[in-house]
This record gives C-alpha cells, structure tokens and sequence, in this order.
C-alpha cells in the first residue's frame, strides 16, 4: 500500500516536470485565438522567408502582391478584418490556402481565431 502511494507520488511528479518542460508558460498564456494562428496559419501568413526562392512565406508574400502595400501584408497587422471575412476564407480557401474542416478548426476556434484577427479593427465594438 505504501509503495503504491510512493510511486503514485513520484508518477505525478514525473509527469508535472515533463508538463513544464514541455510547455512555454509565455505562450499558454497568450490569447486562445493567437494560439490557434500561430498553430494553423502562421507556417504561411507569419513574418520571416519562405521556402527556397520565396522572399516571404507564401501567405504574406501573396498578400503583399495583392495589395501592394496599401494593406499590412501580415494578417495579423491588419485593422480591417472582421470576423465574418476570416470565418470565409478559412472556410472556403483561396489560391494554395486549403479550406478547414470543422473536424481540424471547429466553429468556437474559428470564432477566436476571427476575433483575434480583427482585434484591431477600430470598426468594431468592442464588448
Ligand atoms: C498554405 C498556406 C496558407 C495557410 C496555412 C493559411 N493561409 Fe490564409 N492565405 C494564403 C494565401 C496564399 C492567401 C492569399 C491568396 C490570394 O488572394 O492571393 C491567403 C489569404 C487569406 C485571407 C484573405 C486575406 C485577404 O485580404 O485577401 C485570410 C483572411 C486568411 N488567408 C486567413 C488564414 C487563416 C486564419 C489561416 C489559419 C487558419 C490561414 N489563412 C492559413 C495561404 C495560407
């Protein structure tokens, strides 16, 4: 009965320190919507290069080419996003951005996601 007790303590122990070594508390504590971009989306609309020969990843280097600078090129720098248009195009794609599932962003991420994307937007109440 003992033993079990030791090993059951040492177990929780063990498995608390692997939790801390896994997780970077900085990023758990970041916006839930934050966390569900740079999970999905910031492999392609996130800052730095892209694969060989591209000078940007190819999300933002599509989005520089489309508005020529009048629009932040990172989606995360934009003021005009709602939640309406980035449940859209998450939902329907465009160009080389596939379209997601509910089964891979259901409708309560996709709902974070909108309302960390258009945190910015002054057009927007907020509540
Ligand atoms: C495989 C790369 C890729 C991934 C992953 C990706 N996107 Fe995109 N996305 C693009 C590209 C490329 C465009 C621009 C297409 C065009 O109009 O030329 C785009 C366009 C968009 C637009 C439209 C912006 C505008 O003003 O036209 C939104 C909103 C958007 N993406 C949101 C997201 C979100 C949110 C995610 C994550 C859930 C995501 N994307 C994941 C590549 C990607």
């Amino acid at each position: 009965m003992m033993r079990h007790a030791l090993c059951a303590a040492a177990l929780a122990g063990f498995i608390a320190c692997a939790a801390t070594a896994a997780g970077k508390p900085a990023d758990q504590a970041a916006p839930l919507g934050k966390r569900l971009f740079d999970y999905h989306c910031a492999s392609c609309h996130g800052t730095g290069i892209g694969n060989p020969g591209a000078a940007m990843k190819p999300g933002t280097d599509a989005l520089r080419v489309k508005y020529g600078g009048e629009l932040p090129a990172l989606l995360s720098e934009r003021t005009d996003l709602t939640p309406e248009t980035v449940a859209y195009f998450v939902r329907n794609g465009v160009s080389v951005m596939a379209p997601y599932r509910k089964t891979e962003i259901d409708d309560a991420q996709l709902a974070a996601l909108g309302t960390w994307l258009s945190r910015n937007n002054p057009d927007l109440k907020r509540r």
